[in-house]
């Protein structure tokens, strides 16, 4: 398991799991060392994926004031890196290893005006900044998207929070993110803070960046587990190594590498720093870069991907379609 220098593990114990809406549980922990929680804080959890330890990051939705107590929301799906399987079944009295609360996304107090925009599980970054902002007496709104009211977690709290400053969405009604609308009613000064799926939040970048507004007021949190296609099984072999190996649905390139005992480097594990980088000698199919690291550019050219999140497919909707017995290959070379 990779660690970098500032992170200090230690021991949570579950106090509760609860079923909060269609395939989310919102899992409550009690560190054996309290630290208070800021707004956009996350922990990194380790998991057991079929008995191989990983870790995973996930935001703190709340915590009580001095931190004894913090609550996760977790989203699961089927074709996940296997991490949310592990913590859906976590019972009462589980006892884990987390490290944090960690700052990766921090909400900068001051600005004249604020947009929150979340989608889906990316509720829970956005949550406690909304609830700073409200007791902040600050200038926000909150735009949330869900598939539909049923997985919609924390809607009642939200809407008695925040009133008409707070507005859903559901993809099954129709009723979609008017993103150009937001754009355009952003003034210089408006920060705009998100978190959901890749597809809402390079659809905000691309509009966002398109406009005059300052780049640096677009901020966003991403756990790398989310795509352009759903994951599917494919190959990887690097020809210099002697190395091929299968990639199942719920891991990354990363982790099967490792665990055919190729030396990779890693740090955060969600497609941020770029340290597991690897060059693309030669990929079937389409190359789904799921990582914040690389520019628009870099990965048009996709000469590189980020190992821990980045994936090959065939390039059809549904994993499901592809011929039994074929997976699409991926060659790479690594560092
Ligand atoms: S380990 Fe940081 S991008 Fe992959």
């Amino acid at each position: 398991m990779a660690t970098s220098n500032s992170i200090v593990w230690q021991d949570a114990e579950v106090i509760a799991s609860t079923e909060i809406a269609d395939r989310i549980r919102r899992i409550t922990l009690r560190p054996s060392t309290p630290q208070r929680v800021r707004p956009g804080e996350h922990l990194k959890v380790v998991v057991d994926i079929d008995g191989v330890e990983a870790t995973r990051s996930y935001s703190i939705v709340d915590a009580t004031e001095d931190g004894s107590e913090l609550s996760l929301s977790v989203f699961h799906t089927p074709h996940s890196r296997g991490g949310s399987t592990y913590m859906h079944s976590l019972g009462v009295g589980t006892r884990l290893r987390i490290a944090g609360p960690l700052q990766d996304f921090p909400l900068r107090v001051g600005a004249p005006d604020y947009v929150l925009v979340a989608g889906g599980i990316g509720i829970t970054a956005i949550r406690g900044m909304a609830s700073l902002l409200r007791r902040l007496g600050a200038n926000y709104v909150i735009h949330y998207a869900a598939r539909s009211p049923e997985a919609m977690a924390y809607r009642e709290e939200l809407a008695a929070e925040h009133g008409e400053r707070l507005h859903i969405y559901f993809d099954s009604e129709g009723t979609l993110l008017d993103i150009p609308g937001i754009i355009a009613g952003a003034t210089p000064d408006t920060e705009l803070y998100m978190c959901g799926p890749i597809r809402l939040m390079d659809a905000i970048r691309r509009a966002w960046h398109a406009s005059d507004l300052d780049p640096t007021n677009l901020r966003f949190e991403t756990f790398g587990n989310s795509g352009w296609f759903q994951p599917e099984q494919f190959s990887v072999t690097i020809p210099r190594l002697g190395v091929s190996t299968e990639i199942g649905q719920n891991e990354s390139i990363l982790e099967a590498l490792e665990k055919v005992g190729v030396e990779m480097m890693s740090d955060c594990r969600r497609g941020e720093c770029g340290l597991c980088q690897v060059k693309v000698l030669e990929a079937e199919g389409q190359i789904d870069h799921r990582d914040v690291f690389f520019s628009d550019k870099q990965k048009t050219a996709s000469t590189k991907l980020c190992a821990c999140v980045s994936r090959v497919a065939s390039g059809v909707a549904s994993p499901e379609s592809v011929p039994p017995g074929r997976s699409v290959q991926l060659t790479i070379d690594v560092p």
